[in-house]
């Protein structure tokens, strides 16, 4: 009872936590660390990229499939970019993105030292992001040859269009190694590691981190107003792309 008294309360000035309290108060706090919005993006993001390679996997046919995967994967990507600056405490990059000196204390340490993303985590992050933006603005001008173009095809030189599918399709392989060791690292953090990650991008929630670490809002209304606005953009631009014929292959 003595340790469960010890959780959420301020010990008396000069009071001892004991060891079982200590244990305990870390094991049983929950707090607050990723907000919905940047949990819908990511686990978004994962579907909507394995969508767009299964769609493209089937092949021509499925292309406007593989186009509206595409797009979700932009408005998405789009989204977290900005929430990196309007979204909650630990989606900032302010918070995760930090010199080479941090990232190398953190490696040398070894050990989840932070409430949200960790020094070399946050790298990663953004080369996810890097890589995903890229790969779907590749899209849009890109082409196939047989029957199917993005939608900004009309804008660019056969050519051009060309070289964007040229390097739609280099990149693919690149994003697809740097999930692998994404998830690679979220899974050897998991074993032999000992700390989940995972199940705190699904719930919100981490334990054993310092309460004031907790996000206090999560800006459900922003982080709508972002995601509509993106919307009403990609439909702006498709309704204004201009109609192109595909120049076949001959
Ligand atoms: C195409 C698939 C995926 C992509 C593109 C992707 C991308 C990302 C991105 C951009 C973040 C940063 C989250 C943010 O701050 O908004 C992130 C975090 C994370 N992802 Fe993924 N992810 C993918 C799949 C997965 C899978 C399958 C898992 C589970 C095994 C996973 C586990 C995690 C974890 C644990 C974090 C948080 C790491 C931390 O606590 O610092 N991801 N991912
Ligand atoms: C991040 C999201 C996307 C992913 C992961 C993705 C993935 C791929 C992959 C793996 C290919 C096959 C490349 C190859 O030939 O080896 C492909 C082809 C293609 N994609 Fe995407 N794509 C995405 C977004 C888009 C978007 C937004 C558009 C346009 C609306 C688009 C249009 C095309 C076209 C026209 C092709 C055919 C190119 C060819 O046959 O070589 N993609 N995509």
């Amino acid at each position: 009872m003595g340790a469960f008294r010890a959780v959420g309360t301020v010990p008396a000035p000069g009071a001892e936590l004991t060891p079982l309290a200590t244990v305990s108060a870390a094991h049983e706090r929950r707090v607050l660390i990723w907000d919905l919005p940047l949990r819908v993006a990511h686990w978004g993001l994962a579907l909507a990229v394995l969508g767009a390679y299964l769609t493209e996997r089937i092949g021509p046919t499925a292309y406007r499939w593989h186009a509206l995967f595409g797009y979700a994967v932009l408005v998405l990507v789009v989204f977290r970019v900005f929430w990196g600056w309007l979204g909650p405490a630990h989606a900032r990059f302010s918070d995760f993105v930090r010199g080479p000196r941090a990232v190398l204390a953190y490696l040398r340490r070894g050990g989840p030292q932070y409430p949200g993303h960790n020094p070399a985590g946050g790298w990663m992050i953004l080369l996810l992001l890097a890589l995903l933006l890229a790969e779907a603005a590749t899209g849009l001008p890109a082409n196939d040859a047989i029957m199917n173009a993005g939608p900004l095809y009309g804008l660019v030189a056969p050519g051009a269009s060309d070289r964007f599918t040229h390097w739609h399709a280099l990149l693919w392989p690149a994003l697809v190694a740097a999930v692998a060791a994404h998830i690679a690292a979220a899974l050897l953090y998991l074993w032999p590691g000992g700390v989940d990650l995972i199940t705190p991008l699904v719930t919100g929630f981490r334990r054993g981190v310092a309460r004031e670490a907790a996000i206090a809002r999560e800006h459900l209304g922003r982080a709508l107003l972002i995601v509509v606005v993106l919307i009403l953009l990609l439909l702006l631009m498709l309704a204004l792309a201009p109609r192109a014929e595909l120049v076949p292959l001959t």
